[in-house]
This record gives C-alpha cells, structure tokens and sequence, in this order.
C-alpha cells in the first residue's frame, strides 16, 4: 500500500548514545534508513516553497506540489 509521507528536514540527525556519534536520516531519502546516506544533499535542488514528491527509489523529483 503507498503512502506519502511528510519530511522538511534537509539533513540528519546527530545522536552521541555512545563515544562514536550516530547520523540518523530525517530528509527521507536514504536507502540505509534509518540511518543517513549522504542522499539529503538532494534536497538543495528542491524548489523552495513546493512540496518536493519522489520516486519510488527516492532518487529524483517526480512532481511538484503547493505547500
Ligand atoms: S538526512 Fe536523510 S540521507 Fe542524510
């Protein structure tokens, strides 16, 4: 079943739960959820002010939508 799920954020989130920091992904485009990729450096080719909508490989925009 397909579902569209909402994310701003245009980078990771760091978490330090031992010595070694852990980048968690919060942009939604990684492909080793939940961890970070790298793959959120997309996100600054979005259009600002749109919604952004992906494939299904979460690798290029598809449609742009209003916010
Ligand atoms: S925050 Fe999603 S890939 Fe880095």
């Amino acid at each position: 079943m397909p579902r569209l799920i909402r994310h701003d954020a245009e980078g990771p989130i760091k978490i330090e739960p031992q010595d070694k920091p852990i980048f968690v992904c919060a942009c939604g485009l990684s492909k080793n959820f939940p961890f970070c990729d790298g793959a959120h450096k997309g996100c600054k080719s979005e259009t600002p002010g749109v919604v952004s909508v992906y494939d299904a490989e979460r690798e290029r925009v598809i449609e742009e939508r209003d916010d």
